[in-house]
Order: structure tokens, then C-alpha cells, then sequence
């Protein structure tokens, strides 16, 4: 059996494991991750890195982080969520650590996690989405990670959805992130509780869960309403569905792929999400009740799909 590492760069902790070729997790690490600071990520990187090559024979390390990454996989070019700007990642690792180094975006390493072990292991074309502070995107076909000329396929999150919507972390306006993101989700919910008309019902079980200030909702906030079965929650998570559902419908036309798989913190929602997803898809497939296509489905690997994926894809 070899060995290789995955770590996951999130925008609260950076996550890494030890992982053999069938995808278990043999050892696992983490630290929060520094923020704002770019060369303390790229330490904590090197940390939690060392920590585990310390006891485990690595062949490789696989590194995930949210933002475009170029195609020899070594530099994060730009992010629309960070500060990251042309860092050269796999150099800084690599020259700390004396191990060869690949780096990923989140997402494509999340979807190649979840296609060689997790929910989409039974077809070959798959498109995930993850929903958190950001929408990240990644379209598998014929089994292969699709990277684009660049490197930078699969920015399905920002794909515009409405002309002139709202802004977008990464400059332009009306991205499906606008609007399917957990900090869209977010953004709704806290409008909601200042008393905005755009939303129905009432925001007491919100406010109740932060304390009564507004501007203290936070997504597992409204995740955790919406189990309780506030109506307001439920219609928020309804309506970031159904922006995912209409992204679906575009992407069916361009991939048809065999599966759909929605990871992400904001996929803690469950069915909440899955089903009104699903329905909106319906409503924007072209060819209607004319054509199969696809499923959609939640990511099983939840939170180890970066560190799984990062560290099979660092092998290939
Ligand atoms: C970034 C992607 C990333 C996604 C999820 C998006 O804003 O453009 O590169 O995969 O967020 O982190
Ligand atoms: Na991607
Ligand atoms: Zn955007």
C-alpha cells in the first residue's frame, strides 16, 4: 500500500490526512486557519504537512484550496474569497517539506474524492457543486477530472445567472454564487430578520438562535431552523435550491452528466435542499419529460472529500 497526503484549505481550518490508494483516511491533522495572512496559511500548510510525513511513509502531497489554480497545478492564480493572488503554493510546500507537492482547486478535488469513493462512484460523467462561502463547480467526463486549456474548468459557480444581479466575490454580477452561496444564504437571512419584504414569515426562530442581533446569523443557523421547521428558513434554503436547480438545468444541456452531487457546509441541509433542487432542475431541463438525465444527489464523504480527493488526485 502507498501513501499519499491531502490537505484541504478551508476559510476555517486546514484539514489533512494520510490516505491509502482505496481512499481511507489513515491519519488526520488540522489547524484553524490564520486569517488573513497569507504566509501563515501557507505555515500552517507546511505544519500540518510535516506532522503527518513525520510517522507516514508519503509518496506525494495533494493540496486543495478555494480559488483558480493553473495548469501545472502549482500556483493559486486568484481567488474570488481570499487575498490569494499568483501564489506560488507548490514550490512554498514542496521546498519546506523536500516532498513533491500538486495543488487543486477545492472543489475538483472534493468531486474527484466523491466519483472514486464516494457518491458518484457508479458513472463515469458527474458535475459537483459545493455550496458554502463560495460555489464551487467541477464536471468529470468519461472519468477524467475536465481541467480546460488553463487549468480553470469548472468555475461553475460563476456562471451568470442574472444579467446585472447581484455582485459576486469575483468582481462581475449575477454569478450563481450571488445567489447559492452560504454567504447569499446568509445575506437573505439577515435581511429577512431586519424585517425586508423580499422574504415570507416570520424571523423570530432566527433571531431567537442569534441572540436577537441580525447581523449574527449564521448558515448552520438557518440550516438549524429549517430542521426545526421554521417556515422563513425553509423558504431561504428553498430559494437558494432553486437558483442551484436553474444553474442545473444550463449545465444538463452543456455536460449531461450522469449524476449532480451537492457537498458543501450549506448540503447539511439535506433533503431541505435536495428536494426543491431537484424539483427546480425539473422546471429548467430543455427537452423536458422528452429525456432522461440526471440525478441529483448528496456528497457522502462530507468533509474528507477535499482531503480524500486532493491526496488520490496528487497520485495521478
Ligand atoms: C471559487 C472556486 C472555489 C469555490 C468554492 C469559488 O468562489 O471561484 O475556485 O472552488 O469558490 O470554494
Ligand atoms: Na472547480
Ligand atoms: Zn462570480
Amino acid at each position: 500500500m502507498t501513501y499519499s497526503i491531502g490537505v484541504d484549505v478551508g476559510g476555517t481550518k486546514i484539514a489533512a490526512g494520510v490516505v491509502d490508494e482505496k481512499g481511507a483516511i489513515v491519519a488526520r491533522t488540522r489547524r484553524d486557519t490564520p486569517s488573513r495572512d497569507v504566509a501563515g496559511i501557507v505555515g500552517a500548510i507546511v505544519a500540518v504537512t510535516r506532522e503527518l510525513a513525520a510517522d507516514h511513509d508519503v509518496d506525494v502531497v495533494g493540496v486543495g484550496c478555494a480559488g483558480f489554480i493553473d495548469a501545472g497545478r502549482s500556483r493559486v492564480m486568484f481567488a474570488p474569497n481570499l487575498a490569494w493572488r499568483d501564489l506560488p503554493l507548490r514550490d512554498d510546500v514542496g521546498a519546506a517539506t523536500g516532498l513533491p507537492v500538486v495543488v487543486e482547486n477545492d472543489a475538483n478535488a472534493a468531486a474527484w474524492g466523491e466519483f472514486r469513493f464516494g457518491a458518484a462512484e457508479d458513472v463515469d460523467d458527474m458535475v459537483l457543486l459545493t455550496v458554502g462561502t463560495g460555489v464551487g463547480g467541477a464536471v468529470i467526463l468519461d472519468g477524467e477530472l475536465h481541467r480546460g486549456a488553463n487549468g480553470i474548468a469548472g468555475e461553475l459557480g460563476h456562471m451568470r445567472l442574472v444579467p446585472d444581479g447581484q455582485y459576486c466575490g469575483c468582481g462581475l454580477r449575477g454569478c450563481v454564487e450571488a445567489y447559492a452561496s452560504g454567504t447569499a444564504l446568509v445575506r437573505n437571512a439577515r435581511a429577512a430578520a431586519q424585517g425586508s419584504a423580499a422574504f415570507p414569515g416570520s424571523p423570530e426562530r432566527l433571531l431567537d438562535l442569534a441572540g436577537g442581533d441580525a447581523q449574527a446569523i449564521t448558515g448552520p443557523m438557518v440550516t438549524q431552523a429549517a430542521q426545526d421547521g421554521d417556515p422563513l428558513a425553509r423558504h431561504l434554503i428553498a430559494e437558494l435550491a432553486g437558483w442551484l436547480g436553474a444553474a442545473m438545468g444550463s449545465f444538463v444541456s452543456i455536460f449531461d452528466p450522469g449524476a449532480f452531487v451537492i457537498g458543501g457546509g450549506v448540503a447539511d441541509a439535506g433533503e431541505l435542499l435536495l428536494e426543491p433542487a431537484q424539483e427546480a432542475l425539473w422546471r429548467n431541463i430543455t427537452g423536458g419529460t422528452h429525456r432522461p438525465f440526471a440525478t441529483v444527489r448528496l456528497a457522502t464523504l462530507g468533509n474528507d472529500a477535499g482531503i480524500v480527493g486532493a491526496a488520490d488526485l496528487a497520485r495521478i
